[in-house]
């Protein structure tokens, strides 16, 4: 990693203080997170750390569900989807009284520096927690949404991409065969990536992303052109958020201006969490999980490991949550003239 990049470390504990290393998922699962959880921990021994893994987030930090971890413990789950360690959204670690109780047990399990696997929420949690307290903490960018600030790709977003990609090739047959419209509504949280790269990679007609709200009259212009086509069916990729109105939305507002279309509105939901990771997210989930301990070994803490350009890099929590990671807006044109 280019020294230009390590601009944001603060070397509180040394290296030599860390001995033992807890690690989490926190958050929605993703796909991958237990090969980044292999890595951490195979990692981290390989450089003479102890692991324990924590169940459930930062739940386990307050129930002291903790378990030792061992080259073994990380056997035969690179290709499983979901966490090993389970996950949760935690309440009680929002308060100061829950991370306080969630210290005392780093303190008494003798864990000395965290790595955290999730998005957004999870990633903030720690930015506050290592706030309060002197704890070095390393994030990993787990999440489907690809929503982190200051890195290309986060783990698990190339899986929930194939997945759309599969589900979209489906619905094409049944579109088709009906000449109908299909609205399908995929996750993403606020964020359009999912929909957007989902509607390239399986040739749909239009994405509805927050990002950049499409007019209607845009819309059934888009939409028409499915039908002018051999395809004879139109399919539009619509992102979860209370700015596009959901696929269910969507679907109210094209009932009323273009009554013509047949319409079916599809809903992916959690689909689209699971399953065994692409070859791609396995890759980056491993060499993250390797440069997390990396990062410790080099006295880093408060930052997420991002990836640019096939680079490796450090972000601060503070930058890797901002809630404005662009979307590049040409893809928006690149499926419009694709669409044709
Ligand atoms: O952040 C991941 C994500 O899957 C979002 O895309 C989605 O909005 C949310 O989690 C769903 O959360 P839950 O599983 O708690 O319903």
């Amino acid at each position: 990693m280019r020294p230009w990049r390590k601009l944001f470390h603060n070397k509180q504990k040394t290296m030599a203080e860390i001995k033992c290393i807890g690690i989490l998922t926190s958050g929605g699962d993703a796909p991958a997170m237990n090969a980044a959880i292999r890595a951490v921990t195979r990692a981290a021994i390989y450089n003479g750390f102890t692991v324990k893994g924590i169940m459930r987030g930062y739940r386990g930090l307050i129930t002291g569900e903790i378990i030792p971890f061992k080259t073994q413990n990380v056997s035969n789950i690179v290709q499983q989807g979901g966490t090993i360690l389970k996950t949760a959204r935690c309440k009680e670690f929002q308060t100061p009284e829950g991370r306080q109780v969630a210290y005392e047990t780093m303190q008494r399990e003798g864990i000395d520096a965290l790595v955290v696997i999730g998005g957004d929420g999870s990633l903030t949690g720690a930015r506050i927690f290592a706030s309060e307290f002197d704890i070095p903490i390393v994030g990993l960018p787990g999440t489907i949404d690809n929503d982190l600030y200051g890195t290309d790709t986060t783990i698990g977003y190339d899986t929930a991409l194939n997945t759309i990609m599969d589900a979209v090739d489906k619905l094409r047959d049944t579109a088709s065969s009906h000449e109908r419209l299909f609205l399908v509504e995929v996750m993403g949280r606020n964020a359009g990536f999912l929909a957007l790269n989902g509607a390239i990679a399986s040739g749909a007609e239009a994405a509805i992303i927050p990002e950049i709200m499409t007019e209607t009259d845009q819309l059934g212009e888009l939409i028409g052109n499915g039908f002018r086509k051999s395809k004879n069916s139109s399919i539009v990729l619509v992102a979860e958020s209370e700015l596009t109105g959901g696929a269910m939305g969507v679907a109210e507002r094209i009932k009323k201006e273009y009554p013509q279309y047949d319409t079916r509105v599809t809903i992916l939901g959690h689909i689209q969490r699971g399953g065994s990771p692409t070859a791609s997210d396995r890759i980056i989930a491993s060499r993250m999980g390797e440069a997390a301990i990396n990062a410790l070994m080099e006295g880093q803490r408060n930052v997420m490991i991002g990836v640019q350009n096939d680079e490796l890099v450090y972000i601060p929590f503070t930058k890797a949550v901002r809630k404005d990671k662009p979307i590049n807006r040409d893809l928006l044109n690149t499926l419009k003239i694709l669409s044709i």
